[in-house]
């Protein structure tokens, strides 16, 4: 999910919002299951994403940015994956060192706010987490409820975290300090319960006909 690159998206100002990934069922060896950004400037916001299955992937949700990107990723909400062989289950970069050229502005801060995960289970996994926000701008919002992650053999270090604030619960391996442990009977992370505008969308119908050259 995208909505533009640094000034270009920015002076554009279109967001990409009222997403619904539903029913997903992913292989990405090199790349993540779901991707919000690097290029965000226009904004992305309402994304609600849920029964998702993947397998031989490289992460399972991911959030990219950088410095120069301005605008938001904001309000997503992901809950019911299942997922296996990954190196990453959840993955946030605030530091996607890539611009269109020199002319970005370094006072566009990205925002990352309001990002809720729940009911995972994930097996042979690399880490759970690897969230790296921005250090002047930290990610707020987090929330991880109910996340069951099983490490592949060897992995001790089930999650790495900086630049990032949020609460967790009922989360195995437990997530970092910067993510408050609510205790397992908190509350789950919300998932919107009104209607997105995008419910009740009919896709046209549609031909199309391809023909080869010998
Ligand atoms: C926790 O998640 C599992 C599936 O991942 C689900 O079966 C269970 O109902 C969830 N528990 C709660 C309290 O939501
Ligand atoms: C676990 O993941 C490794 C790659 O990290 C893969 O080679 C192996 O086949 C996976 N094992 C299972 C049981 O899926």
């Amino acid at each position: 999910i995208k909505s533009g690159w640094d000034e270009y998206g920015i002076s554009y100002g279109m967001p990409s919002q009222h997403i619904v990934i539903r029913r997903l069922t992913c292989v990405s060896p090199t790349s993540a299951v779901i991707a919000l950004g690097s290029e965000m400037s226009g904004g992305i916001r309402d994304v609600r994403a849920e029964d998702i299955t993947a397998l031989n992937s490289e992460s399972g949700i991911r959030i990219k940015t950088a410095v120069g990107r301005g605008a938001y990723v904001k309000d997503v909400f992901v809950r019911r994956m299942n997922l296996n062989t990954m190196k990453w289950v959840f993955w946030m970069t605030g530091s996607y060192k890539s611009h269109p050229d020199d002319k970005y502005d370094p006072n566009a801060i990205p925002m990352v706010d309001g990002i809720s995960y729940s009911e995972v289970v994930a097996y042979n996994v690399t880490m759970a987490g690897r969230l790296e926000g921005i250090p002047s701008a930290p990610f707020t919002g987090i929330c991880v409820s109910n996340v069951t992650v099983q490490l592949a053999k060897s992995m001790k270090t089930p999650w790495y975290c900086a630049d990032v604030e949020g609460v967790s619960s009922g989360v195995t391996p437990a997530a970092c300090a910067s993510l408050a442990d609510q205790g397992a009977a908190a509350a789950p992370c919300p998932f919107p319960t009104d209607a997105s505008p995008m419910d009740g969308f009919q896709l046209q119908q549609c031909t199309y006909i391809k023909s080869y050259d010998a």
